[in-house]
């Protein structure tokens, strides 16, 4: 039945508001605005830049986060211009190279649908032999960078072939950077003031710096999951399957029996033994329930600045699970408990980058808004690389990589939308992040996560009013049930 269909109760409605924006409804849009450089129009600079005595560089790259990084580490050195794809960085280019302010820089991502970094670098050196011809001037020289997550040897000769200058692997740290853009021969201005300086303290550098090496520490997938993971890989898996792999860790069995007797999976009767707790689950939902356990251990930490902090993460990332797995029954998506699973791990780039600092850094602050700000830039980025890592599905990876978004794309798997939506509800009702998420009020709403949630409703075929009824339910089930995990 379409959640429409249900009567109004007696909760007064809450209609957000639609965003004011002229973006297009694909784009998606960061909560730093001023900083946000998701779009082609993106900018950053002063007077000293306008009038052409610092570095202009155009950086190029299909993924927001890396896009980001790089433009604000060169943000530093003057003006930036940034885009998403190849046809967009090719009139960039041809609109600068016609203008008395071209380009020195291009940092030029290799792996982007469409066009790819090698046909826009094939293009640009084109473009400018034929202005060189044209003119029978010297063009002034300009530097191309390639980026790339992997480089193999055989695509870094391709790219020197066609005339780039130099390669990077991401994520890129300030160190490097600025040693290659000394070892190019690029002058490098003062450090250009533009309000929002050092966005990435040392202590993050140091962690991009070693999560690009490899060297970061990025935890393992407990043993039972991945052994739940190959039952449900199984031709026909059965319960008994499911039972001789869970029977092996005591504590898991009891907390799966308690699991299947919360109000999450509630049935009439209680269940007082594990194979009676799995079939009441359901393979699936056995599989979310473990996990989601498993996981649970990761919010641990012996510091005790962090512990706090872990803490009412895990309340806000259960809250969320419980909600997105409230709102799909609801709209009768069939896989109510993967949802409940995303909740769980879409944001556990944000528990991974806390436990590195702290194993780095026994001094770091977890009140400082400067550190505070740079994890959340890169979060998205480390979740989903653990999530790959532990052969998530791609919807997850998706998820971690998207969740700040506030407008989707049409063709956004729904799930990822539930979840969005399960992020809203769990914050009204009290299950924000106000110890530690920067975009939280103190209420624990967030304005920014607010503003996409008229799309997602229409997109989902939910009232508003629809959400506002389920706000109880979900509190009553969220605090009766977070004991049994
Ligand atoms: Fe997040």
């Amino acid at each position: 039945m379409s959640a429409k269909g249900i009567t109004p109760g007696p909760l007064k409605p809450k209609r957000i508001k639609k965003p004011k924006t002229s973006r297009p409804i694909w784009t998606p849009v960061c909560f730093y605005d001023k900083l946000c450089p998701f779009s082609s129009e993106y900018r950053k600079g002063s007077k000293e830049q306008e009038s052409g005595t610092s570095m202009k560089t155009l950086i190029v790259d299909d993924e927001p986060i890396s896009r980001k990084i790089l433009s604000d580490l060169m943000a530093d050195f003057g003006e930036v211009v940034s885009t998403g794809d190849g046809q967009t960085a090719i009139q960039l280019f041809r609109d600068a190279m016609a203008s008395p302010h071209p380009f020195d820089l291009l940092t030029l991502d290799i792996s982007m649908p469409g066009m790819d970094g090698r046909q826009v670098l094939r293009l640009i050196r084109s473009l400018q032999k034929a202005q060189m011809a044209q003119a029978q001037v010297k063009t002034r020289p300009l530097k191309i960078i390639m980026t790339s997550a992997r480089m193999n040897k055989s695509v870094v000769q391709e790219c020197i072939d066609l005339g780039c200058d130099d390669y990077m692997t991401k994520p890129v740290s300030p160190a490097r950077l600025q040693k290659k853009l000394k070892s190019l021969g690029l002058r490098l201005p003062g450090r250009v003031k533009h309000g929002e300086t050092q966005i990435h303290p040392k202590v993050v550098g140091k962690i991009i710096e070693k999560f690009n090496k490899g060297s970061i520490r990025l935890p393992v997938l407990p043993e039972i999951v991945t052994q739940i993971q190959d039952v449900l890989n199984m031709e026909n898996p059965s319960i008994d399957d499911m039972v001789k792999v869970v029977e092996k860790d005591p504590v898991i069995s009891g907390k799966l029996v308690k699991i299947a007797n919360s109000p999450l999976y509630r049935g009439r009767e209680a269940v007082t033994d594990l194979r009676a707790a799995i079939v009441r689950l359901g393979l699936e939902a056995t599989h979310a329930a473990v996990s989601a356990v498993s996981s649970k251990l990761l919010f641990h930490s012996d510091n005790a600045s962090l512990k706090k902090i872990l803490k009412e993460h895990w309340t806000h990332s259960f809250a969320v699970a419980c909600c997105g797995k409230l709102i799909a029954e609801k709209i009768s998506l069939p896989n109510s408990d993967t949802v409940f699973l995303m909740g769980i791990t879409y944001d556990l780039g944000n528990v991974l980058l806390l436990k590195s600092i702290a194993d780095l850094s026994q001094t770091a602050s977890f009140d400082d808004p400067k550190l505070l700000k740079a994890i959340h830039e890169i979060h998205t980025t480390f979740g989903a690389s653990l999530l790959k890592r532990w052969k998530f599905p791609s919807t997850f990876v998706r998820l971690a990589q998207i969740h700040h978004w506030n407008e989707y794309p049409p063709g956004t798997q729904t799930e990822i939308l539930v979840i969005h939506l399960a992020d809203f509800l769990a914050r009204r009702i009290g299950y924000g992040f106000p110890g530690f998420d920067i975009n939280t009020t103190d209420e624990g709403t967030d304005p920014a996560l607010e503003q996409g949630i008229d799309q997602i409703l229409d997109l989902l075929d939910i009232e508003a009013d629809t959400l506002t009824r389920m706000e109880e339910e979900a509190k009553a089930v969220i605090d009766a049930s977070g004991n049994a995990f």
